[in-house]
């Protein structure tokens, strides 16, 4: 299976450092976040990935990924030269997969300690459509949060994002598993009312259609997009070798 990770994006909520250095290139522990993510995919058997990067820091990935052989996987990047949102993003990775082919993205500002190995095998098991991996958080307002089906319960019907009210404690993490359809997806989205194609609209497509399935992430994980975060990952992560 490949993957998909999206680290564009202009990363606002950490500025002023991320005016210097994309988010994603900012130092978690002894190495950019990014090399967490490449290291849980890898482990996890994913060995062919696409980078979605920004173009203002693209030199400073090839610099330190390169074609990824140092990291024991393989690296194509592609440019988004607008930030139009993660499921915009999503859809540049059209024509890296193959017709049919199932794989997985990650949000590269994503980092978690779970192995990916056994929700991979359960998306290849799965029959139809997309599975998302939750966690159990304190403060699910801050993100995407499911709506489960009240009898079929391996069922999302809806998710909400960043709901005032949450109707669950589990929020979706930055970790989707698709097949190719989710391009057909993409193109007939329209821009939510901050501009962005999101990436809730997408997997409500598959939710509205009962093929939205999901395991729970059962250990630490944080999406390092804020001080905070920040700072809490590079406690989790410090001495943590890639
Ligand atoms: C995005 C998604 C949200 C998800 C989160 C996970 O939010 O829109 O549904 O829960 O990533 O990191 P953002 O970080 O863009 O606000």
């Amino acid at each position: 299976m490949k993957g998909i990770i999206l680290a564009g994006g202009t990363g606002t909520r950490l500025y002023p450092l991320t005016k210097l250095v994309n988010k994603h290139l900012l130092p978690v522990g002894k190495y950019p976040m990014i090399c967490y993510g490449i290291e849980r995919l890898r482990r996890a058997g994913i060995r062919d990935i696409l980078m979605i990067i920004g173009k203002a820091s693209s030199g400073l990935y090839m610099d330190f990924l390169g074609d990824g052989s140092e990291w024991g996987v393989s690296l194509t990047y592609r440019i988004q030269s607008n930030a139009g949102g993660i499921a915009q993003a999503l859809g540049l990775a059209k024509g890296f997969v193959s017709e049919g082919e199932k794989f997985v993205v990650l949000l590269g500002d994503n980092l978690f300690k779970d192995d990916l190995a056994p929700f991979v095998k359960s998306f290849r098991e799965q029959a139809v459509g997309a599975r998302v991996l939750l966690k159990q958080v304190a403060d699910p307002h801050r993100y995407g949060v499911p709506v489960f089906h009240p009898e079929r319960k391996d069922e999302i019907v809806k998710i909400e994002e960043k709901p005032s009210q949450p109707k669950s404690h589990y929020c979706v993490t930055g970790l989707y598993m698709y097949d190719t359809n989710v391009f057909d997806i993409v193109e007939r989205l329209v821009p939510s009312a901050r501009g962005e194609l999101e990436i809730t609209d997408v997997n409500n497509v598959y939710a509205e259609a009962g093929r939205l399935q999901y395991d729970v992430l059962q250990e630490w994980w944080t999406d390092a997009g804020t001080f905070e975060s920040l700072f809490e990952a590079s406690v989790m992560l410090r001495g943590v070798e890639p």
